[in-house]
C-alpha cells in the first residue's frame, strides 16, 4: 500500500456492535409482535443483501424520492455552504445513499469542510461507502461512527460548525413520538453555528405513492421479505414466504406508506432463539415499515414544538420532495416563543381548513 492510499484510509469508531447490540434487538422483536399491528424492526430489513436491494430501489424509474432529493441539492449545494460555512458533514443514517455527495461536493468547493462523520447501524455497508469517500475526497478527513441515530446524537464530534444530513426522508420511517423524540434531542445537541437539513417526501397524489412502493419488477417486495429471510436465519424462524402477500398502501388518517406483508391463511410462526410462537389470523398484517409523508406547515409545527426552527424551506420543480435547513431556535424570552407558537397552530389550522375544501 502506498503511503499516500493510508493516508486516506477512513477512520472508523464502533460505538455499537452487532453481539452488543443483539439482546435489545431480540428484545424489540418480542414487543414489536406483540404490539396491536405486529410488526417487525425496520432493522432487520438492512442486512447485506437488504443493503443492496435498497439500492437497487433508489434506482427505480416509479421511485422518485432520490432523484427529486438529488435535483434540490445540485441546486442548493452552495446555498447550503455559503449559509452553513460548515467544517464538519455529518450524515446520520449513512448507507449507500449517493446523494450525500452532492453535499460534500457544494461545501468542499466552498472550502470549508474537513471532516465527513457517516453515520450508520451497518458496520459493513459504513466501512465500504467511508473508504469510497476518503478516497474520493483526499482534502477531506473520514470518521465513520457506527451508531444509532436515534441514540447516539449526544456521541457525535462537536468541535467546529456542524451540519447534520439526514437525506431520503428517512425521518418518515419514525413514528411520530419517536420523530418527537429524535428532534428534541437534537435540538438539545446542535449549538448555535450548527444546522440540519433534512430531506423530506411531501403528501401527494396517492397513486404515485403507491407505486413508489409497488414497483413492477417487484424489487420493494424483495427487500421487505428479505426482513423475514433475515429473521428466520438469525432467529431460528419459520416464516413460510408462500404464506404471505406482501402489501404497501397509503394510509390517509395517518398520512403514510403501511409497507409490510399479510397471511393468507391463518397459522403459526415459530421463532425459536426468542422461544416465541406467533399466531396470524387469515388476513392479518405484519408491519415491516411506515414511511411518513409531510406538510409543510406540519413539519414547521413539529419543529417549533422542539424548540428547532426551519431557516429554509427547498422543493424540486415539480413540489414532490422538500429539503430543509432548520436551526436551533435561539429566540430568548417567552413572549417571541408563544408568538411563533400561535403563528405555527395558526398555519396548521390554515392547512387543516385547504385540505378538507379539497376533499
Ligand atoms: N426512507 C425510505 C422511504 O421511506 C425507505 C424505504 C424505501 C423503504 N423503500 C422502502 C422502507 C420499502 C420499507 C420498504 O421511502
Amino acid at each position: 500500500m502506498t503511503r499516500a492510499s493510508t493516508e486516506q484510509r477512513a477512520r472508523v469508531e464502533v460505538l455499537r456492535n452487532e453481539a452488543d447490540g443483539r439482546p435489545a434487538l431480540h428484545e424489540s422483536t418480542v414487543r414489536s409482535l406483540h404490539a396491536e399491528v405486529k410488526e417487525l424492526p425496520a432493522v432487520w430489513l438492512y442486512d447485506e443483501r437488504g443493503s443492496r436491494l435498497y439500492d437497487e430501489i433508489t434506482r427505480l424509474p416509479e421511485y422518485y424520492l432520490p432523484r427529486r432529493e438529488g435535483e434540490i441539492l445540485r441546486a442548493r449545494a452552495a446555498a447550503i455552504a455559503r449559509r452553513t460555512q460548515a467544517r464538519t458533514l455529518i450524515e446520520l443514517g449513512a448507507g449507500t445513499a449517493k446523494n450525500i455527495r452532492l453535499l460534500l461536493d457544494g461545501l468542499d468547493t466552498a472550502g470549508a469542510l474537513e471532516r465527513f462523520v457517516p453515520l450508520d447501524v451497518s458496520e459493513q455497508t459504513l466501512r465500504a461507502s467511508a473508504e469510497t469517500i476518503a478516497a474520493a475526497y483526499p482534502r477531506v478527513s473520514v470518521e465513520a461512527i457506527v451508531g444509532d441515530f436515534e441514540r447516539d446524537l449526544g456521541a457525535l464530534p462537536a468541535n467546529g460548525r456542524r451540519l447534520i444530513a439526514f437525506l431520503g426522508s428517512t425521518i418518515g420511517n419514525l413514528y411520530p413520538e419517536q420523530r418527537n423524540g429524535f428532534l428534541r434531542t437534537l435540538a438539545a445537541v446542535l449549538a448555535r453555528d450548527d444546522a440540519f437539513l433534512v430531506g423530506i417526501d411531501l403528501v401527494k397524489d396517492v397513486a404515485r405513492l403507491e407505486s413508489a412502493y409497488n414497483d413492477s419488477r417487484g424489487v420493494t417486495e424483495l427487500f421487505v421479505r428479505n426482513a423475514l429471510t433475515a429473521v428466520n436465519r438469525e432467529l431460528g424462524a419459520t416464516f413460510d414466504q408462500e404464506r404471505f402477500v406482501y402489501e404497501a398502501r397509503w394510509d390517509p388518517e395517518h398520512e403514510w406508506m403501511d409497507i409490510g406483508l399479510r397471511a393468507r391463511k391463518a397459522h403459526a410462526v415459530s421463532i425459536q432463539h426468542l422461544e416465541l410462537d406467533v399466531a396470524f389470523e387469515e388476513c392479518e398484517p405484519l408491519r415491516v415499515e411506515i414511511s411518513s409523508k409531510f406538510r409543510r406547515e406540519r413539519f414547521e409545527l413539529e419543529a417549533a414544538k422542539a424548540r428547532l426552527q426551519v431557516e429554509s424551506w427547498w422543493t424540486d420543480a415539480a413540489g414532490d420532495f422538500a429539503i430543509a435547513l432548520v436551526l436551533r431556535d435561539t429566540s430568548a424570552g417567552t413572549k417571541v416563543n408563544s408568538k411563533r407558537e400561535e403563528t405555527a397552530c395558526l398555519q396548521a389550522a390554515r392547512s387543516a381548513a385547504t385540505s378538507t375544501r379539497s376533499r
